[in-house]
């Protein structure tokens, strides 16, 4: 009798055995190609997500990864970037050290923002009483805050965000409670505005309740890290521009300036 070998991985989205491989049981080539009119907020819906959205959602996932695709030099991850190409690495390795700078303080607090104000928001907690719960937690409030952007210098990408929702959105109740507790923070300090993070991942849990998501599977893709990982997808775009920046003005090695840095170095001493 035959016996069947047992198999290593399942994949459950894309299949290359047929003579066209498929993105979610779709031909590349009926994703791919301009006549189809289907752009990366689809190829992203299809093998992220293994459904087809409708057009405001794909746009949305669209407008999102083109709004965060770079912010200048300066940052984190295009810093790090920059110096590794100029170490002489290549295009991968580069990119890479750039990638790993993205985290709870940097790009990655989306999933962070969605849990937190999701929490607050199913919980019925006030602006007071959710950022008395995060101190408590001892945590910056994820979604909030920024080093340059304030009040008084406002970040047009987080305002574009929200326009795009309230033009094409069914309803943003998510967001309209975190304008609740932005009013709150920025009452404090004019830089604790709603961030581009915490803007996306907020409007990315009312996305997927209105597209009838239960909230179990939010909840599971915010714990699997899902909503970093258009902030990952959209930069790599950029931090790729700067490292082929760097290769193009075939800049030298960098080496920080001495007079920036506090040494600070005592003896050390036997135990
Ligand atoms: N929640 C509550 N309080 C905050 C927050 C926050 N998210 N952010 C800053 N504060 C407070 C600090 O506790 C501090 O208070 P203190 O002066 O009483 O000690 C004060 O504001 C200054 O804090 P810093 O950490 O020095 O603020 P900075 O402007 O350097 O930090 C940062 C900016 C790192 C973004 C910070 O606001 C933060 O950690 N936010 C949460 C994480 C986040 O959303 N990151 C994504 C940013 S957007 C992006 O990267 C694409
Ligand atoms: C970014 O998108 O990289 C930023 O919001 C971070 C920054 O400090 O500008």
């Amino acid at each position: 009798p035959k016996v069947r070998r047992s198999k290593q991985f399942i994949c459950t989205i894309s299949d290359d055995r047929g003579e066209e491989a498929t993105y979610a049981g779709f031909p590349i080539s009926s994703v791919a190609l301009p006549s189809t009119g289907k752009g990366i907020g689809d190829v992203i819906s299809l093998l992220w997500f293994k459904k087809q959205y409708p057009k405001w959602a794909t746009d949305f996932i669209e407008t999102v990864i083109k709004t965060v695709a770079d912010h200048g030099p300066a940052v984190s991850g295009a810093h790090n970037a920059k110096v590794t190409a100029r170490a002489g690495k290549s295009v991968v390795e580069s990119l890479v050290t750039g990638l790993l700078t993205i985290g709870p303080r940097f790009g990655g607090a989306i999933d962070g923002a969605a849990e937190h104000f999701k929490y607050a928001d199913d919980n019925g907690l006030t602006p007071a009483e959710f950022l008395n719960h995060m101190k408590k937690q001892g945590i910056p409030i994820p979604g909030i805050g920024h080093r340059i952007k304030s009040l008084k210098n406002p970040d047009l990408r987080v305002k574009g965000l929200m326009d795009f929702a309230a033009e094409n959105f069914p309803k943003t109740p998510l967001l309209d409670y975190a304008r609740t507790v932005e009013a709150l923070t920025t009452s404090k300090k004019e830089n604790l505005i709603l961030n581009v993070d915490g803007t996306i991942g907020i409007l990315m849990v009312d996305m997927w309740r209105a597209l009838g998501y239960p909230e179990e599977e939010i909840n599971e893709f915010i714990a699997s890290g899902t909503l970093n990982a258009f902030f990952i997808a959209g930069r790599t775009i950029g931090f790729i521009g700067h490292v082929l920046d760097e290769k193009r003005l075939a800049m030298p090695m960098y080496r920080h300036p001495m007079d920036d840095i506090l040494y600070d170095v005592q003896k050390a001493e036997e135990i």
